[in-house]
């Protein structure tokens, strides 16, 4: 697996923001409390994507997934997710996508319907307001094929 590690950022990150905004992902709530981001950094030091977390009650929210265009298809999404997983306490892990659900399949996530979904985890603005009602939502279900 590609090698990353990981870095806390603010939310207020301009880089942060810069790379949600050019993947189309939601900026609105970044600088909310109780959201906590990371950015990836390979062995030669350059930034290739980011991540967060949102803690809902006992789970969390994985959310702003990002690896930068021009690093994409070389594993690092998902040793990403993987570091960031590493840094949660116990709890399930959901995530609400649009367009990445066949690559968060590929890493031990599988699609839940909304009524399953805790109420802590739909009370997010991801999932309460941002994300349409169409989003898929997945949870991580297994270890990573
Ligand atoms: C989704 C994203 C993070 C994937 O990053 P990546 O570094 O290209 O992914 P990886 O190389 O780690 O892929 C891991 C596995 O998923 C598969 N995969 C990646 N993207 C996929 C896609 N769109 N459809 C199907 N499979 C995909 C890869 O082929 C790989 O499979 P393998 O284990 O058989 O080799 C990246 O495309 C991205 O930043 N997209 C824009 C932002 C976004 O949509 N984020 C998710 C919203 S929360």
């Amino acid at each position: 697996m590609s090698t990353v590690r990981l870095e806390q950022v603010a939310g207020t990150d301009a880089s942060l923001k810069a790379a949600l905004a050019n993947a189309h992902l939601p900026t609105d709530d970044i600088e909310d409390d109780g959201r906590t981001f990371f950015k990836a950094i390979v062995a030669d030091g350059r930034i290739v994507g980011f991540s967060g977390v949102e803690l809902c009650g006992v789970d969390y929210l994985l959310r702003s997934v990002v690896v930068l265009s021009e690093h994409r298809g070389q594993s690092l999404g998902r040793a990403v997710v993987e570091q960031t997983l590493a840094r949660l306490d116990r709890g399930d892990v959901f995530l609400a996508t649009t367009n990445a659900a066949p690559f968060f399949a590929r890493i031990g996530f599988s699609e839940v319907p909304r009524d399953s979904v805790p109420a802590s985890v739909l009370a997010t603005r991801q999932l309460s307001s941002i994300c349409p009602s169409s989003a898929t939502i997945m949870k991580r279900t297994r270890p990573p094929t």
